[in-house]
C-alpha cells in the first residue's frame, strides 16, 4: 500500500519538479549576483577607446591604494576597443599591442589585489566603435570569458540590424549561464526597449537612458546627456528595479573635470538615493582628494548599497527644487534635496512626504557634513547651494 502510494506520488511530483526545474534553467537569470547595486569602474567615460594593459592594471592598483575598494568598488570593466578581430576558429582576440600579456593575464591581476574583472562586448555584428560584436559566438565568447576569469559582461546594443532585443539579450544570458562562471550581466541597450519591462529575468541592470555626459545640461545630436536630464528619465521606474536587478542611470562622471563640486556632489547623491549601479569614471590614478572624498563617502554609499534593495523616487517637484527619497532597511528615510536653479534655495522636506507621521521628532544626519543636526518635529529645511544637493538620513523617534 505505501510502495503504491510512493510509487503514485512520484509519478505526480517528479515531472512537476522536472518542469520547476527546466523553467528555472531556461527563463530566470539566477546567477544570484548583484544583490546591491553593482559598484566599481569603466574605461569609457574618461578613456574612451585609449585602453590598454598598463591604464588597467594601474586603475586596479589604484582603486585599493585610494581607498575605493574599502567603500565597495569591486569590477574593473574595459568597455569598448579591447577587442580587435576574431581567429580562423571564430574565437575573440584582444588587441596584442594594447594588451600584450592577454586577458587571462590581465584577469589574473586584478584578481590578485581582490577585485573582479570586467570586459565589453555587443549584441549585434559589431560594437559601437565598429570592433566584432557577439552576434552569433554568443556561446563562443560567453566560454572564452568564463576561461579569462571574466566576472562581469557589459552588453551594448549597436549593429544590431534587424535583431529583437529580448531575444538577443536572452541569448547572452543563456550562453553566459551555459560556460559556467558567476557573471554580472550588464544590458546596454539605452531604454530604447522599455528594458524595465522584460530584463527583470535576463540581466543584474540595464541602461535606462542614452548615454550619460560630463556636463549640467548639454545634449548631443546622437542622445547624449547631463546627469539632471537622465535623473529626470528615471521618474517612475523604481517600481522595475530590486536585488538583481536595477535600473542603470548610466556611468559616473564624477572628478572628469565639466562639473564643479557642488555638482559632482550632487550627481553622486543623486545616483545612490536611484540605488544605481556605481561604476565610477574617472582617472582614478590621479584623481584630486576632493574627487576621491566623494566617491569613498561611506555613508552616502551605504544609501545606494541598503540591502532593501528599494530605488528611491521623487517626492515633490517645485520646479526648480525637488526632494528625493529612499526607504532604507533600518525604517529610516535617505532624502535628497536638490536644487537646479542659479542661486541658493531653501528647501524643506515634510515628514509626511517621507512616510512618517506629521508631529513626530525626528533625528536628521546630514550625510556630507557627516554630521547629527538634531531633532526635528514635523519637518526639516536647508539652504541649498545653486545646482546641489543636500543629502540626509531620517528616522523618528
Ligand atoms: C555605447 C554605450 C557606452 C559605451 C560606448 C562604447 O555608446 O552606451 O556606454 O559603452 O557605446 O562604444
Amino acid at each position: 500500500m505505501k510502495k503504491r502510494f510512493l510509487l503514485k506520488a512520484s509519478l505526480i511530483l517528479i515531472p512537476i519538479l522536472l518542469l520547476l526545474i527546466s523553467f528555472k534553467e531556461g527563463w530566470v537569470l539566477d546567477n544570484g549576483l548583484a544583490l546591491t547595486p553593482p559598484m566599481g569602474w569603466n574605461s569609457w567615460n574618461k578613456f574612451g577607446c585609449n585602453v590598454n594593459e598598463s591604464l588597467i592594471k594601474e586603475t586596479a592598483a589604484a582603486l585599493v591604494r585610494t581607498g575605493m575598494k574599502d567603500a565597495g568598488y569591486q569590477y574593473v570593466v574595459i568597455d569598448d576597443c579591447w577587442q580587435i578581430a576574431r581567429d580562423d576558429k571564430g574565437n575573440i582576440i584582444a588587441d596584442p599591442k594594447r594588451f600584450p600579456s592577454g586577458m587571462k593575464a590581465l584577469a589574473d591581476y586584478v584578481h590578485s589585489l581582490g577585485l573582479k574583472f570586467g570586459l565589453y562586448s555587443d549584441a549585434g555584428t559589431k560594437t559601437c566603435q565598429g570592433r566584432p560584436g557577439s552576434f552569433g559566438y554568443e556561446l563562443q565568447d560567453a566560454r572564452q570569458y568564463a576561461a579569462w576569469g571574466v566576472d562581469y559582461l557589459k552588453y551594448d546594443w549597436c549593429n544590431h540590424g534587424s535583431q529583437d532585443s529580448i531575444s538577443s539579450y536572452t541569448a547572452m544570458r543563456d550562453a553566459l549561464k551555459q560556460a559556467g562562471r558567476p557573471i554580472v550581466f550588464s544590458i546596454c541597450e539605452w531604454g530604447s526597449t522599455k528594458p524595465w519591462l522584460w530584463a527583470k529575468d535576463i540581466g543584474n541592470l540595464w541602461r535606462t537612458t542614452e548615454d550619460i555626459q560630463d556636463c549640467w545640461e548639454c545634449r548631443r545630436d546622437w542622445g547624449g546627456m547631463g546627469f539632471p536630464r537622465i535623473l529626470d528619465l528615471q521618474v517612475g521606474l523604481e517600481v522595475y528595479a530590486g536585488p538583481g536587478h536595477w535600473n542603470d542611470p548610466d556611468m559616473l562622471e564624477v572628478g572628469n573635470g565639466g562639473l564643479t563640486l557642488i555638482e559632482y556632489r550632487a550627481h553622486f547623491s543623486l545616483w545612490c538615493i536611484l540605488a544605481a549601479p556605481l561604476m565610477a569614471g574617472n582617472d582614478i590614478r590621479t584623481m584630486a582628494p576632493e574627487i576621491a572624498a566623494i566617491l569613498t563617502n561611506k555613508e552616502v554609499i551605504a544609501v545606494d548599497q541598503d540591502t532593501l534593495g528599494k530605488q528611491g523616487r521623487k517626492v515633490r517637484d517645485d520646479g526648480d527644487c525637488e526632494v528625493w527619497a529612499k526607504q532604507l532597511a533600518d525604517g529610516s528615510q535617505a532624502v535628497v534635496l536638490f536644487n537646479r536653479s542659479g542661486a541658493e534655495a531653501r528647501i524643506p522636506v515634510n515628514w509626511t512626504e517621507i512616510g512618517f507621521p506629521a508631529k513626530s521628532d525626528a533625528p536628521v544626519r546630514d550625510l556630507w557634513k557627516k554630521a547629527d543636526l538634531g531633532l526635528f518635529k514635523g519637518s526639516y529645511a536647508a539652504p541649498v547651494p545653486a545646482h546641489g544637493a543636500v543629502m540626509i538620513k531620517v528616522r523618528p523617534k
